[in-house]
């Protein structure tokens, strides 16, 4: 009987003192992504310090296949530089796994590489700069692109942005933060 009460007195906290997990499937020039990246999932970042764990798979609507000399060939929705910024996006959460999300943010929705290089790489030490661009220039981030490419694949995406919350589809009709402060005691 004792246990019992333990159980249930403990349970709740146990459900509620936790991180919340959302996943986030993207694509770099999405207006919807830009919105939802922006005005959303940065504030609650900034505002809610390790409140959610979130896991960002840019890639969207497009294929990749090898080409005669063995190289992986990306498409994206928004053509070739969608690809291009899905790739240093990609390069960024590779490189940074705990720190990338400001970097992903800022990278969103920018008109091509040089523009997010002048303004989201500023502030990287040279060597870090040099890294990231090689990454989403070449077929290294081209692979990062078709891992994502699997990712959104695999969970069936259709349109974008699509979230999860604690692997449960979020249906976008009320703010983010609300569902995420429904499944944690820490907002
Ligand atoms: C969140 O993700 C982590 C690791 O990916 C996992 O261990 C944990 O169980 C997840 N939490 C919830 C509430 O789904």
């Amino acid at each position: 009987m004792i246990q019992y009460v333990i159980a249930l007195l403990a349970l709740p906290l146990f459900i509620q003192a936790q991180q919340v997990n959302v996943t986030l499937f993207t694509e770099s020039q999405c207006p919807f992504c830009t919105r939802l990246l922006r005005d959303q999932v940065w504030p609650l970042h900034a505002n809610r310090q390790g409140v959610v764990n979130f896991q960002i798979i840019p890639f969207g609507k497009g294929n990749c296949e090898y080409t005669a000399d063995r190289k992986l060939q990306c498409t994206c929705m928004h053509g070739q530089t969608e690809c291009d910024l899905n790739r240093l996006q990609n390069c960024a959460i590779s490189y940074f796994p705990k720190r990338h999300l400001g970097l992903v943010v800022c990278i969103q929705g920018l008109a091509n590489l040089q523009e997010a290089f002048q303004r989201c790489l500023s502030r990287l030490s040279p060597r870090t700069q040099q890294r990231l661009m090689e990454c989403a220039t070449t077929q290294t981030g081209e692979t990062l692109n078709y891992y994502s490419m699997v990712n959104t694949h695999r969970a069936g995406i259709r349109i974008w942005p699509t979230a999860y919350v604690n692997g449960r589809f979020f249906d976008r009709s009320y703010p983010l933060e609300t569902e995420v402060c429904r499944h944690t005691g820490w907002c």
